[in-house]
């Protein structure tokens, strides 16, 4: 019975996500997950990016599986910010956990963004694309600037 009280108390606490929980063993696994979501999403924003900023030829099909790419991508990366995974090797600053609430609007202002965007690039459209991708951009750093260590 002593091995249940640790998990009752990080229950009755609010600490504890059981599907976190169920997921990732280790909090380096959190960490790596995350990042590594954070990089595929770099990947597709870059891509997507640089076609509306005229640094990469416009290709409407790439831009629009992209961005669709990117959408998907920006609902990942915040299931891997579980509790304890704020130490390791991660830039991530302790105000993710403190602060959850502003966090959270950041990631789901991320999601509203991209899904704006994909909506964008399926018309085919450079310039409905140029017009919707400088949030993603915005929200990316506003995030960055609040919650990652530089
Ligand atoms: C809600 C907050 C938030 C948003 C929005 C956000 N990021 Fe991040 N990002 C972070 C945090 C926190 C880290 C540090 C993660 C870590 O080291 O554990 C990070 C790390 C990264 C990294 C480094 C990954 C690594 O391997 O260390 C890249 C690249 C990145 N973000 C790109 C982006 C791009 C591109 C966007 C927008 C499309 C974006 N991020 C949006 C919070 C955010």
């Amino acid at each position: 019975m002593k091995m249940i009280a640790p998990l009752a108390l990080a229950l009755a606490a609010g600490t504890l996500t059981i599907p976190a929980l169920a997921q990732f063993q280790k909090p380096e696994d959190a960490i790596k997950y995350r990042k590594a979501s954070m990089t595929l999403m770099a990947h597709h924003a870059g891509r997507v990016g640089g076609m509306a900023s005229g640094r990469i030829p416009f290709d409407a099909k790439g831009a629009a599986d992209s961005a669709a790419a990117l959408e998907a991508l920006s609902r990942l990366p915040w299931e891997g910010y579980t509790p304890g995974s704020d130490k390791g090797d991660t830039r991530a600053l302790p105000a993710i956990w403190t602060e959850s609430a502003k966090f959270k609007e950041y990631g789901d202002k991320l999601i509203a963004d991209t899904a704006k965007v994909s909506a964008a690039a399926k018309t085919g459209n450079l310039d409905a694309i140029r017009a919707s991708f400088g949030a993603v951009g915005q929200t990316c750093k506003a995030c960055h600037d609040d919650f990652r260590k530089n």
